[in-house]
């Protein structure tokens, strides 16, 4: 069974991109199945940094085939530019290694505009979105009104369809006292991408298919993370998608059966953007230590948007349930060298509520807000492992981190980062 599926374990930035990337040396298929430009996926070769929000981080690699499948929602001028962007950098991208799926959905300009609209009238209960026009867009998907990508390889119809969907967002966006987007400089705009694009376009679910039958390996690359999910997440503090295995599929279009490996990557603390519940969350010194002062690629900033990630201790209640919903075979766990020099280190192997201990998260954003954590104390270690490339390489309190983690959630820890750079890799 030649699928792997890499999904986040948290809430999102787990640093799923370098492990795809491993695992696209041996695949020679990359599909991405949710979400958009929202992600963010940072590989490190050398001193090269390729950033990536919508392409999948497999075209870097000269044999692999990259598909964008029909679970993302795509602004179709932002791939234009990150096409162009990564052949700037040297990444050959033709239609014969990116293929993009005619049943994907495509953001338009208002459903940028909507999302910062229904921000701004969320007010305090604002989600904290990356304004990138994700949840109008799937939105309209399930509204049944949605724009497909497969709709650009006829310009005449899809130049109607674009017009039209622009002015109905405008009269909804001028009844709720909004700015409205513009009408004939975004035509124009979408219908170049689209001339750049239509190569491009495929079923991309048929070519899966085929491929698989002929025995093609291929790893699926979710973006976002499992605690971000649209029914597993801490609603409504969530993206409009399903980042979890589930998602992989009907985002694919590729039956159970393929599936052989669901690994899990989590980073080896916890961080999340945007508002809603983190129970482990560190408002303090630790939490500041945790991020990192900015000026490193790697530290806690978002990659899409550059706001400072809240972190905290390692949640294994949360990563316990991301194990639960998605059946993960293994687990990656990155960034362990950021917690090097830690005397201590704390994980939440519970939570207490109302007086009752959990083993999973409640299911309400408002009770996951008032769970208080109990903390398990583990000492720390004071080496730097960034040349570690064996367990044998690793401090002993390391690997007893190591180790409390997976029995916590009760999956095998198989790899851990210990630096940004793709090499900076221990397999266990
Ligand atoms: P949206 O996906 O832009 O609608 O944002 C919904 C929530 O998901 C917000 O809390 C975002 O910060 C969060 N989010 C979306 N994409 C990512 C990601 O790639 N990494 C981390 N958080 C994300």
């Amino acid at each position: 069974m030649p699928v792997t599926i890499l999904i986040g374990a948290q809430w999102g930035d787990e640093g799923k991109g370098r492990f795809v990337d491993w695992f696209a040396k041996s695949a020679d298929i990359v599909a991405r199945y949710s979400g958009g430009d929202n992600a963010g996926h940072t590989v490190a070769v050398g001193d090269t940094v390729y950033k990536m929000h919508l392409v999948p981080s497999g075209v870097l690699h000269a044999n692999v085939v990259a598909v964008m499948g029909n679970g993302m929602v795509i602004n179709a001028l932002n791939l234009v530019k990150e096409i162009d962007h990564l052949r700037g950098m040297g990444v050959t991208i033709t239609p014969d290694n990116l293929l993009v799926s005619s049943r994907a959905h495509l953001i338009t300009p208002a459903h940028i505009a909507q999302d910062k609209a229904r921000e701004q009238q969320r007010g305090a209960g604002a989600i904290g979105t990356t304004l990138r026009g994700i949840g109008p867009a799937y939105f309209d998907k399930t509204a049944r009104k949605g724009l497909r990508v497969g709709e650009m390889l006829n310009l005449t119809t899809f130049e109607d369809a674009l017009r039209r969907a622009l002015a109905e967002a405008n009269e909804q966006l001028a009844r709720d006292g909004f700015e409205q987007v513009e009408i004939e400089e975004n035509v124009a705009r979408y219908l170049e991408a689209a001339q750049q694009l239509q190569p491009f376009i495929r079923d991309t679910s048929i070519y899966l298919h085929e491929r698989l039958q002929a025995g093609a390996r291929v790893v699926s690359e979710g973006a976002q993370g499992t605690l971000l999910d649209i029914d597993h997440g801490s609603y409504p503090f969530v993206t409009s998608s399903s980042p979890t295995v589930g998602g992989s599929l009907t985002g694919l279009g590729i039956g159970v059966t393929h599936i052989e490996r669901v690994l899990g990557v989590a980073k080896a603390f916890s961080t999340r953007v945007g508002g809603g519940p983190m129970p482990t969350e560190q408002n303090n010194a630790i939490g500041d230590r945790l991020r990192g002062s900015g000026e490193n690629f790697w530290d806690e900033f978002g990659t899409t948007t550059g706001r400072p990630r809240r972190c905290g201790w390692l949640d294994a209640v949360m990563l316990r349930y991301a194990a639960a919903i998605n059946g993960f075979t293994e687990l990656a766990l990155t960034k362990l060298d950021v917690l090097s020099g830690f005397e201590e280190l704390k994980i939440a192997v519970a939570y207490e509520l109302d007086g009752v201990r959990m083993a999973y998260p409640p299911s309400t954003a408002e009770a996951q807000a008032r769970a208080v954590p109990i903390y398990e104390t583990l000492a720390g270690w004071t080496e730097n492992i960034s040349n570690a490339r064996q367990a044998s390489e690793l401090p002993e309190n390391a690997l007893k981190y190591i180790g409390r983690v997976a029995e916590l959630c009760g999956v095998p820890i198989r790899m851990v980062s210990v630096g940004p750079e793709r090499s900076q890799l221990v397999t266990l």
